[in-house]
């Protein structure tokens, strides 16, 4: 039986600003926090910065004859709020916003749909010095940069995503530190952000459809699903902490039931969570309704309490049985399957984009220029059957984005991963397709998954 996607299901691959644009201070743009971190010693691991990254701002109209070449019907890109807004208040730059509908307008001419993400991480290094997310006037910035952008591009775009994973944004910048502004342990300020976040997003909404009529409008999480290492209560019991902390803290607000019960009692117990933060009004503002919520599918989590003295053995492991990309992922497309069911079941987003799957290989040319990444083919696969499956149970599924084009700067790991469909040669800027591309050119044509076997 062949594996046909519904009609009108929607591919394209997804890229972010920071990772591709390079012209870090050209044309009247502005510092990002991006741009501020990476210029820090040792917080890149190959010291690398997104300076130049793969020159997306002076080679774009390749990059869109490339995407029309591979046959790609959609892209997902972020607008750089430091381009079009430098001091994230204040004056705006006429420059960046025109760099961006002109790519409008190539994609349009290219047959391509435009999917925009209005905030992809790179926070004016200024809003930053002005509090940053952890302070609600970056929600209420936020809403007049999105009013800004949607005026000058919602005639044409019809897909907006507010944020994207707001859970890395958050604590990734403020209670992991790996990314920028990089805090370690600010577990006040993580939870803060997350709820300005949130609520910048819900006000963004109406904003959003006003400026652009018929447009979808949505957000996009990175969600986690987590396995048990054994059947154990202490581990079902860890699974659900992690559960709080990584997806229900951002669905469960967004879907209208406000922050989950569980995690509010611990964050109030450890002293993180203020709860004067959330004032009347609040939660309704941050389960504003959309048209979709995006997904972002990487891997999953294996639960494991290693504090319970007597927890049972561990039944179910990670290594080595499982397979790991070069960014030190598991492999699991199971996960995707019954990440996209227990969405469908239990918050019921009116549709769901795949806004990013992919993965990291360092595959390269070989002598006659060919990138043969058959393990970038078979991950496409594995995953895109997983989708299909969950489909066919009823998931509401329109689409799915590749991460990425290109290969680019992968924020913490530097230019040390390559993501991309596309090989990047960085020294030359030179673009080759490797076999995966071709490879999705030919899914897409299809609407459907090559035979199995
Ligand atoms: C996601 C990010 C994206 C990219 C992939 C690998 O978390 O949204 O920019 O770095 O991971």
């Amino acid at each position: 039986m062949p594996r046909t996607f519904p009609p009108g299901f929607l591919w394209g691959t997804a890229t972010a600003a920071y990772q591709i644009e390079g012209a870090w201070a050209e044309a009247g743009k502005g510092e990002s926090i991006w741009d501020r971190f990476a210029h820090t010693p040792s917080k890149i691991e190959d010291a690398s910065h997104g300076d130049t990254a793969c020159d997306h701002y002076h080679r774009w109209r390749e990059d869109v004859a490339l995407m029309k070449a591979l046959g790609h019907q959609a892209y997902r890109f972020s607008i750089a709020w430091p381009r079009v807004r430098p001091q994230g208040r204040g004056p705006v730059n006429e420059a960046g916003l025109d760099f961006y509908s002109q790519l409008v307008d190539d994609l349009l001419a290219a047959g391509l749909t435009p999917v925009a993400t209005l905030y992809h991480w790179d926070l004016p290094q200024a809003q930053f010095e002005a509090g940053g997310w952890p302070a609600r006037a970056t929600a209420e910035a936020f809403v007049e940069y999105a009013d800004l952008v949607t005026r000058a591009l919602g005639d044409r775009v019809k897909h907006w995503i507010t944020h994207n994973e707001p859970w890395c944004i958050a604590f990734l910048g403020y209670q992991i530190g790996e990314h920028a502004p990089g805090y370690k342990d600010e577990w006040g300020n993580a939870l803060a952000a997350s709820h300005h976040l949130l609520l910048s997003h819900g006000w963004a909404v109406p904003v959003i459809r006003r400026n652009s009529p018929g447009a979808e409008v949505g957000i996009t999480l990175n969600l986690v699903p987590v396995s048990h290492a054994s059947p154990s209560a202490a581990d079902y019991h860890a699974g659900r902490r992690f559960d709080g902390y990584f997806n229900r803290w951002f669905l469960d607000p967004l879907f209208g039931r406000g922050y989950p019960a569980d995690k509010v009692a611990e964050y109030t117990a450890l002293g993180h969570w203020d709860p004067a933060l959330v004032r009347p009004g609040d939660l309704e503002a941050v389960a504003a309704d959309t048209d979709f919520l995006g997904v972002n599918y990487y891997n999953r989590h294996l639960a494991r309490d290693e504090q319970a003295p007597d927890n049972a053995p561990p039944v179910e492991f990670l290594a080595p049985r499982s397979e790991w990309t070069d960014m030190g992922w598991e492999i699991y497309p199971d996960g995707l399957y019954q990440l996209l069911c227990r969405l469908h079941f239990e918050y019921q987003p009116r549709k769901i984009y795949v806004t990013e799957n992919g993965v990291s290989y360092g595959d390269g040319p070989d002598a006659q220029g060919r990138i043969a990444d058959t393990r970038r083919i078979r991950y496409l696969g594995d995953h895109f059957a997983a989708a299909h499956r969950a489909l066919q149970a009823g998931v509401p599924l329109a689409g799915y984005f590749v991460w990425s084009l290109l290969d680019n700067f992968e924020w913490a790991r530097g230019y040390t991963q390559r993501f991309g469909l596309i090989y990047v040669d960085y020294a030359t800027q030179r673009r080759l397709p490797k076999d995966s591309a071709y490879w999705y050119r030919d899914v897409i044509r299809a609407n459907a998954l090559p035979d199995e076997g």
